[in-house]
């Protein structure tokens, strides 16, 4: 399972990095604005720092919401970086978007995606990742992640190679859940990483062992 931190906080994207499991980064328009990057200059130079931090994929979102747009944008975007990959809405012009790009070699990300529906098409258009919102499902009382195992079956059903991203990840169980499903990548808060660490045997274990350890020596 890639692990992917969704955040536009370089010094967050720092620290996952250093935590040696980072496979990638996903950000949206909301997480760069939280961050106070505005201005088309300073978004696509924070992009390219993105970039320089990790080894993996990057998202970044197109703003467009029509077909000549979505091509217009996402190719500066993936013009930048090598490691950049197109995020694109769930509308009908992103996935005209997501097969242009998809025709062209170039990766892509479909967004906002709430259905199993929305997914089977994300496929079929060749989009390189599909993101289901799992937190966001889970807000307004439907479970998210039974939409990602509705879309494994999917996938699985046609062999399609579209990666399952599940986004909108808000806690360290979504991820161990999404992982028992089959889920390729998740994206979610740092915190929701670092949580996987945490155990209290493990903490009284260690305890025990470094105070033994100091009465013989
Ligand atoms: C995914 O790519 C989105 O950026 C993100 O996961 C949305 O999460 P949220 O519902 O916590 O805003």
């Amino acid at each position: 399972m890639k692990f992917f931190v969704d955040t536009a906080n370089l010094d967050q994207i720092r620290e996952a990095q250093n935590l040696g499991v980072l496979d990638g980064v996903t950000t949206n328009p909301s997480l760069m604005a939280k961050e106070g990057i505005t201005g088309r200059e300073n978004i696509l130079q924070h992009y390219v720092d993105i970039c320089d931090i990790v080894d993996g994929d990057v998202s970044a979102e197109v703003i467009a919401i029509d077909f000549d747009g979505m091509v217009k944008e996402g190719t500066e975007l993936a013009n930048l970086h090598s490691q950049i990959v197109v995020k694109l809405p769930m509308i009908k012009e992103g996935i005209k978007a997501a097969k242009y790009f998809s025709d062209k070699g170039i990766k892509t990300n479909v967004t906002l995606v709430f259905s199993a529906g929305q997914a089977l098409l994300a496929a079929k258009a060749g989009a390189t990742y599909v993101s289901p919102f799992i937190g966001r499902l889970d807000d307004v009382s439907t479970d998210g992640l039974h939409l990602i195992a509705e879309i494994r079956q999917i996938y699985d059903n046609y062999g399609y190679e579209t990666q399952i991203l599940a986004a909108s990840v808000r806690h360290t169980m979504h991820i161990i859940d999404c992982a028992k499903i089959g889920a390729d990548v998740m994206t979610g808060p740092l915190s929701s990483i670092e949580g996987l660490l945490n155990h209290p045997l493990t903490d009284i274990g260690l305890a025990k062992f470094l105070e033994d350890y100091k009465k013989g020596n």
